[in-house]
Formats: structure tokens, sequence, C-alpha cells
């Protein structure tokens, strides 16, 4: 598995691979085949995948670790800007397909739904962290403010998770919710373990 994620092919793959659920959606959506609500499951289609990326995203370091898939690492800027991607894209169905581009009927709706502003936060986080996600930008804020900056990304999880339970919350379904959260919760617990174990290795470092 490391050589294959270490050659040359493995980040051209993984773009597409990135790209097929738009790809579906867009061809269903083409073909009539989005069911009675084309725009709302455009919008129900792309948060899941949003969700999914940023699942995926976390994996990376937990995979690298645990399996010594190093190569992984080249792989993670691509997978960040991918849910950023796919979070845009969700706030395009929202506004183009789902509202019809009428920002009065929008400012009515966010109010009715609150979870939108829970997304909206998720989104405005998710926007520094996919603009600094260049080489250049590291060498600019420096490695250690850099790394801070981007553990912003277990904000956006959380978040992501409230904005789901919460519109959710609306319909008493959450089967998927659950599955989603204990996903993100398990990350994160994986995350928050090797934080304390490199601050019991290392007494006053702050990683
Ligand atoms: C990181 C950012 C975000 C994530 C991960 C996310 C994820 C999701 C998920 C998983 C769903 C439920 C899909 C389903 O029921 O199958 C959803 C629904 C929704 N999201 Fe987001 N979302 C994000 C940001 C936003 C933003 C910025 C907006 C609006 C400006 C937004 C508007 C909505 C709306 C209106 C729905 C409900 C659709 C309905 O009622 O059918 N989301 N989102």
């Amino acid at each position: 598995m490391q050589r294959a994620l270490a050659s040359r092919l493995a980040k051209p793959f993984i773009f597409l691979l990135a790209l097929a659920p738009l790809g579906y959606l867009l061809f269903a959506l083409l073909h009539d085949a989005l069911g009675a609500n084309p725009a709302e499951a455009l919008l129900r289609g792309t948060g899941l995948w949003t969700l999914r990326m940023l699942c995926v995203l976390l994996l990376v370091s937990p995979l690298r670790e645990a399996m010594g898939w190093t190569a992984l690492a080249r792989l993670r800027r691509m997978l960040g800007l991918f849910v950023f991607f796919y979070a845009v894209v969700h706030v395009f169905a929202y506004v183009w397909l789902d509202q019809s581009g009428q920002w009065e009927d929008i400012l009515l709706d966010i109010p009715k739904r609150p979870f939108i502003l829970v997304g909206l936060l998720a989104l405005m986080l998710l926007l520094p962290l996919a603009l600094t996600s260049f080489n250049a930008a590291i060498r600019w804020l420096g490695a250690v403010r850099w790394r801070r900056l981007h553990q912003a990304v277990y904000l956006v999880a959380l978040l992501a998770i409230l904005h789901f339970f919460w519109m959710r919350a609306g319909k008493r379904n959450f089967d998927q919710v659950a599955l989603y959260a204990v996903i993100i919760g398990l990350l994160l617990a994986w995350r928050l373990r090797r934080f304390f174990n490199r601050r019991g290795a290392h007494p006053g470092t702050s990683r």
C-alpha cells in the first residue's frame, strides 16, 4: 500500500476518486434521477460528501501512524482542499437551487433554520485553512503557527456534526448522525490521546 500511495499515479487517482461523487450527483441531476426534489437531493448529497471528505482527511494521520503509510502525507493538502470544495458546492446548492438565489428568502430562512448558521461558521473556519494550505503560507506563518491554525479542522468537524444533528433534529432522524458522530468522536479521541502522550513525553511543549 505504501508503494501504491507513493507512486506518481496516486495523486491523480485520488483526485478523480474525490471528484466522482460530484460527478455522480451531476450526472443523476442531468438524467432526472435525483428523485422528486432534485435541489434537496443535491443539497443533501453535497452536505454528506463534505462530511465524508472531512472524515477521510481526519483519517490521514491515524492511518499514517498506525499502518506506517507515510506517503499519505502527500495527499493531505489535496484532501483538505476537497473538503472546502464540497462545502462551497453545498453552499451553491443551497443559495442557487434551494433558495433560487433570492437573498431576501435566505435572510428569512436562516432564523427559521439556525443550523445553517452553524454550517456557515464551519465554512468560515475552513476558508483560512484552504487559503493557507500552500507551502508559501507555511513559510510565511512559520510551522508552529501554521500547525496551530490548522488544528481548527477539529472544531470544523464538531460544528459539522452539530449542523447535521440540528438539521435532523427537526425530523427526529438520528441514525446517520450517530454514525458520523461516532466516527468523528473516535478520530478526535485518537488526536487527543496523541496530544497527551506527546505532552507526557516532552513536558512543556504545546503540540
Ligand atoms: C463544513 C461545512 C458543512 C458541512 C460538513 C455540512 C454538512 C451537511 C450535512 C451532512 C447535511 C445533511 C444531509 C442529509 O440530511 O443527508 C447538511 C444539510 C444542510 N446544509 Fe450543510 N454543511 C456545511 C455547511 C453548510 C453551509 C455553509 C450552509 C448554508 C449556507 C449549509 C446549509 C445546509 C442546509 C440548508 C441543509 C439542509 C437541507 C435540507 O433541509 O434538506 N450547510 N449539511
